[in-house]
């Protein structure tokens, strides 16, 4: 027996090393240790037949064999394991020893989009709504419902890209025309903003381009007055240069606006003294402005008796050159990461 239990032992050690999957080692476990007729369980059942004194001596050597035999098999299992967790690692290693790759740097919005989100805010916050309007935009809206007819003189002072084929169509020259859109689309009272990009045949220098934003303001009721525009136009000021900061009204010429105003602030730099941010007149150019001229409230679709109200355009990119203390408007275009990033 003891004879017997030294094959088996040889067999198993050669089954278990010849086996070359885990299934397969599976198999050859079976073979040996199966309940009914493993070769190992079958000779153990053979116990039975022993005497009392021999049982124990071969007992012992059993139990040893046994546990030689569930060695081999746990080895070869071992082996097996080890070549998967190994096939894993060099799928899905982390090279601890690769150099940091360069994260790129976090985005931050554009100084317009800075100008225009607090001006957004603020008008907000007042009681405006925010309007958009398109940027090709039909001649009759950009001219016409504006109390600017096709021989106005006006017309030559806000040349702009026209439409191939298309006479009918501008790129829109203010953001004007949004005013006829907004009283024909919601009727009045109405208190609304839109900022937007302008075109224009312009040649660029430092405060000149061809592209350029604007913010129009309307606000459409009864009994709309100049004070009321005033009152609005300064709120706008401090609200972006968080300052009180001192206006003045001059006429200004605008056939959409009846009185049209030029409205000046006291510069910011000299304090009305003189500089030369001011040209040295103390008083900076900002926000063309007016009451709302009553062919304009008709082709609004409104009843210029029962109605008034008071529109602005603020060059927006003007505002926020003063505001950062851009000397040069090109800059706002160009793209430049090293400019941009200073805000
Ligand atoms: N749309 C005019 C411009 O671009 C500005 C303006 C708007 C003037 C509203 C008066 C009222 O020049």
């Amino acid at each position: 027996m003891i004879e017997k239990l030294e094959q088996i032992k040889k067999e198993a050690r050669e089954a278990s090393n010849n086996s070359s999957s885990l299934e397969e080692l599976e198999l050859v476990r079976e073979r040996f240790f199966s309940r009914k007729s493993g070769e190992f369980t079958v000779l153990a059942k053979g116990m039975k037949d022993l005497s009392d004194n021999e049982r124990k001596k071969i007992g012992q050597k059993m139990n040893e064999v046994k546990s030689e035999i569930e060695a081999f098999f746990d080895h070869k299992k071992n082996e097996f394991e080890m070549k998967v967790w190994e096939a894993i690692a060099v799928t899905e290693a982390i090279d601890v020893t690769q150099p940091k790759l360069p994260t790129p740097g976090h985005g931050h919005q554009h100084p317009m989009t800075i100008v225009h989100t607090e001006l957004e805010e603020l008008f907000t916050s007042m009681g405006f709504t925010v309007l958009d309007g398109p940027e090709l935009e039909s001649e009759y809206y950009n001219f016409d419902a504006l109390n600017i007819p096709g021989t106005h003189p006006a017309r030559d002072s806000q040349d702009t890209f026209f439409i191939k084929n298309h006479p009918e169509w501008v790129m829109r020259t203010h953001t004007s025309p949004v005013q006829v859109r907004a009283m024909q689309k919601y009727g009045a009272p109405l208190r609304a903003v839109v900022s937007g990009r302008c075109f224009r045949n312009e040649s660029t220098d430092a405060s000149h381009e061809h592209t350029f934003y604007q913010m129009e303001g309307i606000v459409i009721d009864r009994h709309i007055s100049i004070a009321h525009l005033i009152g609005v136009m300064k709120e706008l000021l401090r609200g972006v240069l968080r300052k009180d900061v001192e206006v003045r009204l001059r006429p200004g010429y605008f056939p959409f606006v009846e009185p049209g105003f030029e409205l000046d602030m006291k510069c910011l730099v000299c304090g009305g003294a003189g500089c030369g941010a001011c040209k040295h007149s103390g008083w900076i150019e900002t926000l063309p402005c007016g009451l709302v001229h009553p062919k304009v409230i008709e082709a609004g679709g409104l009843d210029p008796v029962e109605w008034t109200g008071f529109a602005f355009g603020l060059g927006s990119m003007r505002l926020c050159m003063q505001k950062y203390g851009i000397e040069d408007i090109r800059h706002l275009h160009g793209g430049n990461l090293s400019f941009l990033e200073q805000f």
